[in-house]
């Protein structure tokens, strides 16, 4: 592939998520190996005191990252907000009162790849910006249809997977000054 077509690719994406630039859009191998890079790239300015919240229904694409940055004592903590086992919905003030002054990422799927559950995203991205915290959404089993205002948050991650047309890519769309 050449350099040209990676950047037309980057811009049809900038263009499908509203991204603010092409200079946004990463891609890589897959989701999960997009999540690594992203947690390389968060491990030089997190602070030691600081914490990741997730969900116990997160796909282990965005789980394992981030007990490794803790594991390397680059994080203080991840978080596991609840889910109700009796209806697989997130449990939205567990997940509230995990989030704090010391949250650095708030990462969360759109969809539940296990259950199906909807994680309400714009809610949950709204703690997050009020915590001052990044959001990352897992969009790799969402809806191609579902849209959202990337400019209207402090920083979004997005992720996710094209499987139509037996392409599989993971795409991703950052604040460039990330990486
Ligand atoms: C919700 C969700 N997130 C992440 C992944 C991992 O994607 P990948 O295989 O591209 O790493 C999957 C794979 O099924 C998934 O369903």
């Amino acid at each position: 592939m050449n350099e040209e077509t990676i950047i037309e690719g980057r811009k049809a994406v900038r263009d499908l998520l509203n991204a603010p630039s092409e200079d946004c859009i990463v891609s890589g191998e897959s989701a999960t190996s997009l999540l690594f890079y992203l947690s390389y790239a968060l491990s030089r300015e997190v602070g030691q005191d600081e914490n990741v919240v997730v969900t116990e229904y997160d796909h282990y694409a965005n789980i394992s990252p981030w007990p490794e940055l803790q594991r390397r004592g680059l994080v203080r903590e991840v978080r596991f907000a609840r889910f109700n086992p009796e209806d697989g919905q997130l449990d939205v003030g567990d997940l509230a009162s995990l989030i704090d002054n010391r949250t650095r990422l708030v990462a969360v799927t759109g969809v539940s790849n296990g259950i199906g559950s909807k994680t309400p995203v714009p809610e949950v991205f709204q703690f997050a910006k009020d915590a001052g915290a990044y959001a990352f959404l897992d969009a790799v089993h969402m809806d191609r249809t579902f849209r959202l205002m990337l400019t209207s948050y402090v920083a979004i991650f997005w992720c996710f997977l094209h499987t139509s047309c037996s392409v599989v890519a993971g795409v991703s769309c950052m604040d460039e000054k990330i990486f």
